[in-house]
């Protein structure tokens, strides 16, 4: 690795290999100079970094999330779309967003047109710093894009009720993994100030489809970049409205449960406590599938 600035180069295990006019100098002890350590925790390759180094076990914080995550074998797909946004809200209301679809018939026609949005919903699993739930597709399509068709293979090993559902997890604070029968999309928020975040919007891909040239991942990438835009939109306009000095909190809808988990997950954390969701009574994905079978 090199520095772009001053051109010193570190080792992939993080110490100095050379810092330019330093050398023979007699006065620089390179391995003092290495780059900081930091723990971290590599879970189906994404890489969760501990800056603070006392965040905790991480697979408490993701407890109850492995049977949810892995049959995607998110650690194998090959990215092939990278979007790069600056939005100005807070990293928490884009979150916020992210946890209900309340606000879809209103803004997202496209969305609504391949996944009914009050279709699915929140797991109840308060051990892990995590919340999320699932949507289905509509019967007869098969992605979310904007047609319905997809370019990509379903990931291999994902049974029939995979294929027919997105699930949409929020790995506290700032990961959302977005799980179709084809792709994971994720997001990584960072938030710059107290209003304006950087979202990185990658999706992942089989790499039986994405090693081809002849792959064309826009299908999905067109979808949720017009998708994108219209929650960030949605949410620069909810960050004004919160910069008032009138606003005042709103009650939240029984579609916004997951919002509630979020939001008692983070006060949880700013009270130096283990960032848990609140408990939240709803069915789990098991329950929901066997009251899908029931007739009538
Ligand atoms: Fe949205």
């Amino acid at each position: 690795m090199l520095c772009p600035y001053h051109a010193w180069s570190y080792r992939l295990d993080g110490s100095l290999r050379r810092a330019p006019g330093f050398d023979g100098t007699g006065i620089f002890d390179p391995s003092v100079h290495g780059l900081v350590e930091l723990p971290c925790a590599e879970w189906h390759g994404l890489v969760f970094v501990n800056p603070s180094a006392d965040a905790g076990d991480f697979s408490a914080q993701v407890e109850g999330l492995e049977d949810i995550v892995a049959p995607y074998e998110l650690e194998r797909l090959v990215t092939r779309g990278h979007h790069d946004y600056v939005v100005s809200a807070n990293w928490k209301v884009l979150s916020e967003n992210y946890q209900e679809c309340y606000h879809c018939p209103s803004i997202h026609p496209e969305l609504c047109a391949v996944s009914p949005p009050r279709s699915g919903e929140n797991y109840h699993h308060p051990a892990g710093s995590w919340v999320g739930g699932w949507m289905e597709i509509r019967e007869g399509y098969q992605t979310m894009s904007l047609d319905g068709t997809s370019s990509a293979s379903p990931l291999r090993g994902l049974d029939d009720l995979h294929r027919k559902i997105v699930d949409y997890i929020a790995i506290f604070p700032n990961v959302l993994v977005s799980l179709h029968p084809d792709y994971v999309m994720t997001h990584v928020l960072t938030p710059l100030a107290p209003d304006r975040t950087r979202i990185v919007c990658e999706w992942h891909f089989a790499p039986e489809d994405a090693a081809s040239d002849e792959f064309d991942p826009s299908f999905a990438v067109d979808f949720w970049d017009v998708t994108n835009r219209q929650d960030w939109l949605a949410c620069e306009s909810v960050q004004r409205g919160l910069s008032s000095p009138h606003a005042v909190p709103g009650p939240l809808s029984e579609e916004e449960d997951g919002v509630y988990q979020f939001v008692t997950m983070v006060a949880a954390a700013y009270a130096g406590k283990a960032p848990r969701p609140a408990s939240a009574s709803v069915p789990d994905r098991a329950v929901r599938a066997e009251r899908s079978a029931q007739p009538g």
